[in-house]
């Protein structure tokens, strides 16, 4: 049983995923080149089965959250956003994401569920920093982060092998004093 929680956006919704979400779609996003280009999951060929298998795993996993990006229009799963792994003693939380279909690129949809998860981790889970990381090439990526008010800090030089060549590794990240200084009506840690 998922035990990610149903999160309300403006057009989205993030909601935990089961077994009947491990859809043919879903397996094709995820071995769709466009799609899979920056993903590390694109080093393994993925079905149904595998995919029902890694949600298993993270409905599990005691600092892993797992969540399905639906539009609110249709109930349309349209891509994934992970918040985890959680270090519990420093309140700090990777947070990971694709858009799978590719129809609803460029929609400010990777915005809105990175907002989404952004204050459910501050307001209902007390984090005091979320980070993420993306291969340099993908600036969208950066840019979607960027405009959920998280910042630039930092660049692994050379850090992985894109297509067997060295590429930088960005990180971004935003702090619990961040965010409350951008949303001061929402209360503190
Ligand atoms: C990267 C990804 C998450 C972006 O999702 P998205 O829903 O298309 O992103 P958004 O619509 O929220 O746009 C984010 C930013 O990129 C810009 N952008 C979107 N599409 C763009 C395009 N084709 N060209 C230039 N800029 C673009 C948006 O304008 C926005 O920037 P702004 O806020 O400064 O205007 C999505 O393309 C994806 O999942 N790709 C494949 C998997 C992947 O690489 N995931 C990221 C791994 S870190």
């Amino acid at each position: 049983m998922p035990h990610s929680p149903r999160l309300e956006g403006s057009s989205l919704y993030l909601r935990g995923l089961d077994h009947v979400d491990a859809s043919k779609a879903y397996s094709d996003w995820l071995n769709n080149p466009q799609v899979n280009r920056y993903l590390e999951t694109r080093h393994e060929k993925q079905s149904i089965q595998s995919i029902k298998n890694f949600i298993t795993d993270k409905n599990k996993s005691k600092n892993e959250y797992l969540f399905g990006i639906f539009l609110k229009l249709h109930n349309k799963h349209i891509g994934n956003i992970k918040l985890g792994p959680i270090r519990k003693q420093h309140k700090l939380a990777e947070i990971s994401l694709f858009i799978g279909e590719t129809s609803e690129w460029g929609k400010g949809y990777a915005t809105e569920a990175i907002n989404i998860i952004t204050n459910h981790a501050f307001n209902d889970m007390k984090m005091n920093k979320l980070v993420a990381s993306m291969y340099a090439e993908i600036k969208i990526s950066t840019r979607a982060f960027i405009s959920a008010g998280w910042k630039e800090e930092a660049i692994l030089k050379d850090h992985y092998l894109f297509n067997g060549k060295p590429m930088d590794l960005i990180i971004v990240g935003i702090t619990a004093q961040q965010y409350y200084k951008n949303s001061p009506e929402k209360n503190p840690v």
